[in-house]
């Protein structure tokens, strides 16, 4: 997590950082800070500020000096508390060098015991400080790429992180292990970032960095060495970002505008990739596994949070229509639990961001053990995008709100693709396949018309958002959406809500049923309707009030739930891509009744880049 970006070149240097790091402030807003640095300047100019960047910029208004170089990061805190004093960048004590991190120095404790007996003082609680001491103990003769590349040797953890020196005004350095970095390329400048999103508006080419690599920037080149100083050619490639996708385009929330984009992001994710007429799915990212996928006996879907109940969507999917034997993990759980895993198990992992630390763990130990790994990520050249052996592309563009709502819509239509594709090596016939595809191509429109409900889930928000829990029931393949519509509710509300299978209900939680408890029901009719009208009645005999996610055209539901958001009707397996839509709005609607803030909840970070 953190947002770090970096900047050396002859523009207006803090006000493109501060834009820079708006951008990133999804990584983490708990702090942020800028140094900038000149010729001629003994130190460098360092600014802090707890809280996000806006109380930075507060900080920068009345700067108008022309600086050549500068740094800057907005903060998830991981060692020591959200204050000034713990924000970055860190600065050596002679405030010549500053340093930016994203990542963990795992052996910290250890280095800054060593550091502090040699006579360095610290004056936070982060793991990062120990980086500038060490890179100022190594500062010699003005090189500042040895001076980092010397500190990073005694370095255990990961990180991604920008260094600037006073007296070096037209030097920046990078270096990356486990973090993303990025270098921006432009007409004499050149950018660092975490993510592309911040170079976006400045350059489409770009540079990403692979573990163990630092560069070293000036204005007019860059250049890739590894720790031992070898140079490594790498190559340039294209950032593919548009613009508007990271403006709110006249919404109040980025996740608001997320959730009205979904009838676009759906089709963007399976555009191309159909030959409906055939029932047949293409998918150039598996062109690898092309001939195997008869091959795989069992399928491991591992992945975190909203990623994780796309997953167990995933996991009906396959087996209900490819007939292949799946399994669902949470990433954070996969590698410490010894899995049994065999070269005929094909190990999918799913992630937004792409960077997830849990997710790339799991990756990594996917392959160590001998298995195919395939990514479904949104973020291109992400971490797991270019780790796995083979992949798709959720192409929902960038997800800005923290709590993911179009990303769900997409992975969960990656995984309904990758069943298809799958199911017609055998289950699935042509005529079957024609039938999927072709309910599939319909979602978007049907998509549109939950929009319409808005204003109606609108009034039910209203009504419940004083409420201090919440319960979300759901069978078969809206279980997950009940997870999924839950995780929402609690992110952005901070209402506690949990997701439960209906029929578990009477198991315990029916214990908490009264009439003070919402019970939102995703009571659609599928398969097990009539258990799930039961599972109601069980609710309104204990004086719970019941919102029903509810069919279009279904009668019997106005008789028992209390209040009633309908969904369109389209195949079982394609539902949960509707029924989770209202749940988003609903969150949506509660949190901003409740004054929290939706795109930036408290405690959260969108990417979370440490295990
Ligand atoms: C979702 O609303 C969350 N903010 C979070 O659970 C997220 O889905 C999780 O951290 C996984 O992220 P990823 O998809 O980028 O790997």
């Amino acid at each position: 997590m953190c947002g770090i970006v970096g900047y050396i070149g002859d523009k207006n240097i803090h006000n493109l950082l501060i834009s820079g790091l708006k951008r990133l402030e999804y990584r983490g807003y708990d702090s942020a800070g800028l140094a900038l640095c000149k010729e001629n300047q003994k130190n460098l100019k360092v600014f802090r500020s707890k809280g996000k960047i806006v109380e930075l910029e507060k900080l920068l208004s009345k700067v108008d000096d022309k600086f050549s170089c500068g740094i800057g990061h907005t903060r998830w805190a991981t060692h020591g508390v959200p204050s000034v004093q713990n924000a970055h960048p860190h600065v050596s004590n002679d405030g010549k060098i500053a340093v930016v991190h994203n990542g963990i120095i795992e052996n910290n404790e250890h280095l800054r015991e060593v550091l502090i007996e040699e006579g360095f003082k610290f004056s936070s609680e982060t793991d990062t400080e120990v980086l500038v001491h060490l890179i100022s103990k190594y500062y010699k003769d003005g090189d500042l790429f040895e001076a980092v590349s010397s500190a990073l040797k005694n370095v255990e953890g990961t990180y991604g992180i920008a260094v600037i020196a006073a007296d070096k005004p037209g030097v920046l350095v990078g270096a990356k292990n486990g973090s993303p970095l990025i270098v921006g390329i432009g007409e004499n400048e050149m950018l660092l970032a975490s993510d592309a999103s911040a170079l976006g508006a400045y350059t489409s080419e770009a540079v990403y960095l692979s573990d163990g690599e630092i560069v070293v920037l000036n204005a007019d080149s860059y250049h890739t060495y590894n720790l031992e100083h070898v140079e490594i050619n790498k190559d340039v490639e294209e950032i593919q970002i548009e613009m508007s996708r990271i403006e709110k385009s006249g919404y109040d929330h980025y996740m608001l505008k997320e959730i009205y984009e979904q009838d676009k992001t759906i089709n963007d994710c399976f555009r191309g990739r159909l030959l409906p007429e055939q029932g047949i799915v293409k998918l150039g990212g598996l062109a690898q596994i092309e001939d195997k996928l008869k091959d795989y006996k069992k399928i491991t879907i591992t992945a975190c949070g909203t990623s994780w109940h796309a997953a167990l969507v995933g996991e009906y999917l396959f087996e209900e229509l490819a007939g292949i034997p799946t399994e669902v993990e949470y990433a954070s759980e996969f590698r410490y639990r010894n899995p049994v895993l065999t070269k005929d198990n094909l190990v999918i992992v799913i992630s937004q961001s792409g960077e997830t630390a849990d997710t790339l763990a799991a990756l990594r130990e996917a392959k160590m053990r001998g298995c195919t790994v395939l990514g479904i990520t949104n973020v291109i050249g992400s971490a797991i995008a270019r780790e796995t052996d083979c992949g798709m592309y959720i192409h929902a563009g960038i997800e800005i709100g923290v709590a993911s709502t179009k990303a769900f819509t997409s992975q969960v239509t990656a995984l309904f693709l990758l069943a298809i594709k799958f199911g017609r090596t055998g289950k699935i016939s042509g005529t079957k396949g024609i039938e999927y595809l072709k309910a599939l191509m319909k979602l978007p429109e049907l998509v549109k018309k939950i929009y319409k409900k808005s204003e109606d889930i609108k009034k039910i928000a209203l009504e419940f958002s004083s409420k201090r829990n919440f319960l979300y029931l759901g069978r078969g393949i809206q279980f997950p959406v009940s997870l999924e519509g839950a995780l929402k509710l609690k992110e952005i509300s901070y209402i506690h809500a949990e997701g439960y299978p209906a029929a578990e209900m009477k198991h315990g939680p029916i214990a908490l049923i009264d009439e003070d408890m919402p019970v939102v029901v995703l009571a659609l009719q599928y398969g097990v309707y009539d258990k799930l009208i039961s599972n109601i009645h069980e609710v309104k005999a204990r004086k719970g009030r019941v919102i029903a996610i509810a069919s279009e055209n279904d009668k019997t539901i106005d008789k028992i739930a209390d209040y009633v958001i309908r969904v369109p009707v389209t195949l079982e397996a394609l539902s949960p891509i509707l029924s989770v839509i209202p749940l988003q709005l609903l969150s949506y609607y509660i949190a901003v009744e409740r004054g929290c803030d939706v795109d930036q909840p408290r405690n959260l970070a969108k990417s979370v880049t440490v295990e």
